[in-house]
């Protein structure tokens, strides 16, 4: 899969995206990143991509016409299949695991990064671009929010994970978060491994993590609760409780 990225700042690729799971699928070609300097569509001898905002406000705003003819050149490379273009953008459609499976169906994607107070959005009226937010909050440029997206789109690609059943066990694979898990030493800290994870049962173990992933949702997103019936339809197996649950200073109950 080819990720062209269109933005004023590609010095910042792949950067994380060189390490781990990512940097191994670029190793071994089954994803490609190419960056694409606005800068270089920029206007007159200063190479000028923004200007002030009609109506007044703070700040500078990406004009159309670098954008345009970015676009209009990256899509459209001879040889290449034509790429949808997406621009980061906070105010965008919010990239969840549904969008993540989606997207990694494609062949290829255009990301567009805005910087300072945004895009003129004759780009969104004019390109036909999807627009994409990675939360509701809001960063100063588009490049990490296009490097998540990369990140979490090329993890779904077949051949990415060493193993892959990984991606079938993560959170919201299933729409829901993923089970806790535990490793070595089998007590830390008083902090005992619960005993059904050692005792080898498998089905036991199947149902435990069914629980306590639906517990993980009822504490920290009881919105995945609702809706589309397929986490109501875990089964209550009667939880033995998690270790340290109650701890002062645990999980997020030391949050404000
Ligand atoms: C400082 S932000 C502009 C924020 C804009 N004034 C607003 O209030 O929506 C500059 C650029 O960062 C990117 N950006 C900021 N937050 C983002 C988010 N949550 N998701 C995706 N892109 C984001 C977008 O490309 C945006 O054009």
């Amino acid at each position: 899969m080819r990720f062209d990225v269109i933005t004023l700042f590609p010095q910042v690729f792949p950067g994380p995206l060189s390490i781990g799971v990512v940097g191994r699928a670029l190793e071994a070609g089954l994803v490609q990143i190419e960056t694409h300097d606005l800068r270089q569509w920029g206007l007159g001898v200063h190479r000028q991509v923004d200007d002030i905002p009609f109506g007044g406000g703070p700040g500078m705003v990406l004009r159309p016409e670098p954008l345009f003819a970015a676009v209009r050149a990256v899509a459209g490379i001879p040889g290449l299949e034509p790429a949808h273009p997406i621009l980061l953008s906070a105010h965008g459609r919010r990239l969840d695991h549904g969008l993540v499976e989606r997207l990694s169906g494609e062949s290829r994607i255009l990301l567009i990064c805005g910087r300072y107070e945004g895009v003129d959005e004759r780009v969104r009226l004019g390109l036909g671009v999807d627009e994409i937010t990675v939360g509701d909050f809001v960063v100063s440029g588009g490049e990490l929010p296009a490097m998540l997206l990369i990140e979490a789109v090329a993890r779904q690609l077949p051949g990415t994970l060493g193993d892959p059943e990984s991606a079938v066990d993560e959170s919201f694979a299933q729409g829901m978060p993923e089970y806790p898990h535990y490793t070595r030493p089998a007590v830390f800290e008083d902090l005992p491994v619960p005993e059904v994870l050692r005792s080898g049962d498998h089905a036991k173990i199947a149902a435990w993590r069914s629980e306590a992933a639906r517990e993980r949702a009822r504490r920290l997103r009881p919105d995945l609760l609702g809706g589309d019936g397929r986490a109501a339809a875990v089964q209550s197996v009667g939880l033995e409780p998690e270790p340290g649950a109650a701890r002062a200073g645990a999980g997020t109950g030391g949050m404000p």
